[in-house]
């Protein structure tokens, strides 16, 4: 790694179902697999990615809560996954709180990043799955991370989102992070049978602001990636030769030369 420390990235959409938490999970499965240490912090009450990488509702003992709110250690919360190099931060039923409870509690954007001070002494690449808003966990997501990586559905109204969503950057930028940047933006979910799709992917890529930021890989509809999560496994473990699977191993390529320049 060129740079000491882990690469922390908040995968960050105010739109819900966007394929925030399928790109985090098997994003940070296809890091694994290249030999970089991997942790995904569930940031999501929801708790989608902790479920769909088979850590249920009954096994979540500590996670992102006791992390930013309880003073745990990193290294307490964190738990492996079936996939060697991957840990994960669990969600838990108390993240539903924690909005409210952040809003009230000194240093509320600074949280995330103080606990995770020291995880580059364990982790190549941090990912923070955020939820579908922009309060204090994506706000605390932004703070501590040092790029932010957008999936963007091919839909209408997509770059309107993309606008406000680069609006809380900016401001996150300027009030406590200066060194934040993006990493890219992936075009998710996309059929390029369907007109609006394709059109939608031209506006993106045409964009004068975030058109440079798309990644050359997108990332197909497909129902192996949907049925994956309800088997416990990230669908490039599920399935390797799926569509949607090839395509989030191409992705974590172009990822990864982006991230670390051509290897
Ligand atoms: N390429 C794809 N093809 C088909 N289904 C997909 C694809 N990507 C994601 N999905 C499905 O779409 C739904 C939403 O995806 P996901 O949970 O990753 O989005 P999200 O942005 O994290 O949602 P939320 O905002 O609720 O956290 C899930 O059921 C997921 O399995
Ligand atoms: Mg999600």
């Amino acid at each position: 790694m060129p740079d000491s420390g882990p690469r922390i990235h908040a995968v960050v959409n105010q739109k819900g179902g966007v394929a925030k938490t399928t790109t985090a999970v098997n994003l940070a499965t296809a890091l694994a697999a290249t030999g970089r240490r991997s942790l995904l912090v569930d940031l999501d009450p929801q708790g989608n990615a902790s479920t769909g990488l088979g850590v249920g509702p009954g096994l979540r003992r500590l996670g992102a809560w006791d992390l930013m709110l309880a003073g745990a250690r990193l290294a307490d919360v964190a738990v492996g996954t079936a996939i060697a190099g991957f840990d994960l931060v669990p969600s838990s039923e108390r993240m539903f709180g924690a909005e409210l409870e952040l809003a009230g509690a000194a240093s509320r954007e600074t949280r995330l990043q103080e606990a995770l001070r020291g995880a580059g002494r364990r982790y190549d690449y941090v990912l923070l799955d955020c939820p579908p808003s922009l309060g204090l966990l994506t706000v605390n997501a932004l703070t501590a991370a040092g790029r932010v990586l957008v999936p963007l559905q091919t839909e209408f109204l997509a770059l309107e989102g993309l606008v406000l969503l680069k609006q809380t950057v900016d401001a996150v930028r300027a009030a406590l992070n200066p060194g934040l940047s993006y990493a890219g933006i992936l075009l998710t979910m996309s059929d390029r049978r369907n007109r609006l799709s394709v059109e939608v992917e031209a506006d993106v890529r045409g964009h004068p602001q975030f058109g440079r930021l798309v990644y050359d890989t997108v990332i197909p509809r497909n129902v192996r990636v949907s049925e994956a999560p309800s088997h416990g496994k990230p669908v490039i473990v599920y399935d390797m030769r799926a569509s949607g699977s090839q395509a989030y191993i191409r992705f974590a390529g172009e990822f990864l030369r982006r991230e670390e320049g051509a290897a």
